[in-house]
């Protein structure tokens, strides 16, 4: 029986087509991507398989093979068929800690800080969060979820498959739903794997400065207990940091969070050595994330129990000005698992390009290109707690696939924000690729 392969680079669809086609395919496609030059599966190191193949059946990895190997295709079956014409493969990029949704625009605070103000000062002056929860709370359901598909749109274009998106500029019971149900609603409408990430302990909004212990019981009996029963949140994250939420006040949410069901993320040692990474490590959170300002003991304590991942924002340190980045060598030297990821916000780091994070991570943080990438895929999925399932090309993981248009993985940091990916491939479905039209060239808003 032949066997059918359907060639789809000349395939012109648009962005509708391919998240319709995503939906009726979930778990129901076959892809064969022949002619690779250089898979990078991420097994030990980079793991690179030169002359490569790769087969995607059922949003799953089937199968890798080499040169002319005969890939498992049942008789009869209509496989689909990508010739990578010697490019370089990754698994699909994860992007661990971003807060895409929001309502608004800071540019001016940006202006601000160039002319010399803090972060710290202009937030203490009623901007910062507390500005992005004014906007947060006056927009839409519906707009919100314009706005922050356009940005996961943007992110896929770039090689990203997975994002975790937080809430945490509601800060009212209200808004702080609101903000989740738009990111279950992309979950359900985009290709792209979304994680849900409740922050309601971003910081005490104004209307409870002076009683931050009242807000603190609503966070935890009212807001938690809601995200929980509606299932609208896998990880709990706090604002962990001076004049924001103490390691008590910390601690208290998490716990509750967790007796609740979700697991524990903490932002910590952004602007001061707090002690947030030791409390992470105690609570066996999934991941501690900046750490700008971590020392030795929070290093050896990360190395020594290894449950917890170290996510890194050098777009946060740039953004804000800064010359304190995070340690990273020291990380990767101890043993501790590395992530990095955009922190894409509208105050600290106003940046969907996570293949531009890599750059920043190689001329900043004294990362390789392949400790880099490691940190985008293999990293960041750890950071969600996707470690067996995504950041790799291994039999059984997720159909998550970066073609770039390069030979070699190594140009992605190397050309500094210009390398596009050739196609991008979430759960086994071309969602952009060869021959297909961006998104917005329908006048769509997706
Ligand atoms: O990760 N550090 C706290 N939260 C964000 C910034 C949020 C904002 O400024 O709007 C961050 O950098
Ligand atoms: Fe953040």
């Amino acid at each position: 029986m032949p066997v059918r392969i359907r060639c789809i680079v000349s395939d012109t669809r648009s962005c509708l087509d391919v998240q319709r086609m995503a939906r009726q395919h979930r778990g129901m496609s076959a892809l064969l991507l022949t002619g690779i030059g250089r898979l990078v599966t991420m097994d030990d190191d980079l793991g690179v398989i030169e002359d490569a193949q790769i087969f995607l059946r059922n949003g799953v990895v089937e199968w890798i093979g080499q040169g002319a190997e005969e890939p498992p295709i049942n008789p009869g079956e209509v496989v689909e068929g990508m010739d990578c014409g010697g490019r370089a493969v990754l698994p699909g990029l994860v992007d661990a800690h971003t807060h895409l949704v929001f309502g608004g625009d800071r540019s001016d605070e940006f202006a601000r800080r160039s002319a010399g103000e803090s972060y710290e000062t202009i937030a203490k002056a009623g901007g910062g969060i507390q500005s992005t929860v004014r906007a947060t709370r006056l927009a839409s359901e519906e707009e919100l979820y314009q706005s922050a598909s356009r940005r996961l749109d943007a992110m896929c274009q770039r090689g990203v498959t997975t994002v975790e998106v937080k809430s945490g500029y509601g800060l009212d019971l209200e808004t702080e739903l609101k903000m989740l149900r738009v990111i279950r609603r992309l979950a359900d409408a985009h290709p792209m794997h979304i994680v849900s990430t409740f922050l309601g302990a971003h910081t005490v909004p104004s209307e409870y400065l002076g009683k931050r212990e009242r807000y603190l019981d609503i966070v935890c009996e009212e807001m938690l207990p809601q995200v929980a029963e509606e299932g609208l949140a896998t990880f709990c994250d706090v604002f962990c940091e001076e004049g924001v939420f103490t390691i008590g006040e910390s601690r208290r949410v998490l716990e509750r969070a967790m007796g609740l069901g979700l697991a524990a993320k903490v932002h910590g040692e952004q602007l001061h050595r707090t002690g947030a990474t030791q409390l992470a490590v105690e609570l066996g959170a999934v991941s501690v994330d900046h750490l700008e300002r971590a020392d030795d003991s929070d290093i050896r304590s990360l190395a020594d129990h290894g449950e917890t991942t170290a996510v890194l924002l050098p777009g946060a340190t740039l953004f804000l000005g800064w010359d304190v980045w995070a340690p990273a060598r020291a990380l990767l030297d101890a043993g501790v698992t590395v992530a990095l990821a955009t922190d894409c916000n509208p105050g600290s780091c106003m940046c969907d390009d996570l293949p531009l994070i890599t750059t920043l991570a190689c001329t900043r943080l004294g990362m390789s290109p392949a400790e880099a990438l490691r940190a985008v895929t293999r990293g960041g999925a750890h950071a969600v707690g996707c470690g067996d399932t995504r950041g790799r090309l291994a039999i059984g993981y997720a159909a998550d696939v970066c073609v770039l248009d390069v030979a070699r993985e190594d140009q992605l940091p190397y050309r500094f924000g210009r390398v596009a990916p050739y196609a991008v491939i979430c759960g086994g479905v071309v969602v952009t690729g060869p021959g297909m039209l961006a998104p917005h060239a329908h006048g769509m808003k997706v």
